[in-house]
């Protein structure tokens, strides 16, 4: 049996610009995903109680046409079975690959401190967590590029190809980092004090990026805001290797008013923004796709939790410093 980690991540700068080639740094933080592999027979049996899913078990083998008997909507089960069956189906090819027999079923148990869907990266870290845990219970341990680069293969796979390698290299690798088409990396950061405000909702990427994409075609000042928001991130990550994070601040401050201008905000992230920018903060912004879901503030004073508690439209409210470790192994019984 081996339990693995992986955290969930917020945009410091450059969600949905980066959908057309500008850069984004997504930073891990300190929220995690825990999904347990255990070998069996053959067939995978999935027990995702902690998901914010109300709780389901679903047992079947080869391929996902088994259904839960749940009472939670089919789109939210079969995104989620379909996020920790291609992970299984990864971690099997990346064994295969190496002569290892991949002939054994699963269990598959997932626990989450991450809200599904609400911008944090709950998918990308199952997805990490998973594909980590699975491979090492067959006996192999993937080099993290690899394991990062087949998170996203299954990203792109359940998401119809609409997937950035923002999430998965994130949550596989933990810290801080850029993200630019294909080109990957790790940056030097500053502790950063994070505070998340989450709406208890979520928006619709695939309608939010649909809807930026109309815009930006529509009107070249909607491009060019596209192009701005990259500008923003090339700035930022100077100023985060220089540790100046007053204008990292400012910057999210102002990538949120140009999403903000892309219509991808919403009435509660606005409130909580600006509760966190009132009670002092030094920059908050929406992170992710937007629609509803999360935003993000710096502040390392308490301020900013407390006055989002008192938020209408926020549920909850909570620091959550950077991640710097990435992808963990929690338990291993095979060592
Ligand atoms: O809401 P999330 O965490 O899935 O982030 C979406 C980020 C977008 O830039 C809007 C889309 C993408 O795939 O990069």
């Amino acid at each position: 049996m081996v339990t693995s980690s992986a955290p969930g991540k917020v945009y410091l700068f450059g969600e949905h610009a980066v959908v057309y080639g500008e850069p984004a740094v997504p930073c891990a933080i300190e929220l995690r995903a825990q999904v347990t592999a255990t070998r069996r027979d053959d067939g995978l049996r999935v027990n995702a109680g902690d998901l914010t899913l109300d709780g389901f078990t679903v047992e079947y083998s080869g391929d996902s046409t088994g259904h839960p008997d749940v009472a939670v909507a089919d789109n939210l089960v079969e995104a989620a079975m379909g996020y920790v069956n291609e992970a299984v189906a990864q971690a099997k090819a990346a064994a295969s690959e190496r002569g290892v027999d991949t002939d054994a079923g699963f269990d598959i148990t997932i626990e989450s401190d991450i809200p599904l869907g609400a911008g944090i990266g709950s998918s990308a870290a199952v997805v990490v967590a998973g594909i980590d845990a699975a491979t090492r219970e067959l006996g192999i341990s993937l080099p993290r590029e690899e394991l990062a680069e087949r998170a996203y293969q299954v990203e792109y796979a359940v998401q119809d190809g609409q997937a950035s390698r923002a999430d998965t290299f994130c949550s596989t690798m933990g810290g801080a980092v850029r993200v630019e088409g294909e080109d990957c990396r790790q940056l030097e950061a500053p502790e950063l004090p994070f505070v998340i405000g989450y709406d208890g909702g979520a928006g619709d990427t695939g309608k939010l990026v649909a809807g930026v994409r109309d815009l930006k075609e529509e009107y070249e000042f909607a491009a060019a805001t596209v192009e701005t928001i990259g500008d923003i991130v090339r700035e930022g990550e100077k100023l985060l290797a220089a540790g100046n994070i007053e204008e990292v601040g400012r910057l999210m401050n102002i990538n949120h008013g140009l999403l903000s201008a892309l219509g991808v905000s919403a009435r509660s992230l606005e409130a909580m923004v600006w509760a966190a920018r009132d009670a002092g903060a030094l920059g908050a912004k929406l992170t992710g796709a937007g629609g509803g879901g999360c935003m993000v503030a710096l502040d390392p004073t308490p301020e900013s939790v407390t006055a989002l508690g008192y938020t209408p439209g926020c549920e909850d409210a909570f620091r959550a410093g950077l991640d710097t470790t990435g992808v963990r192994v929690e338990d291993d019984t095979n060592e």
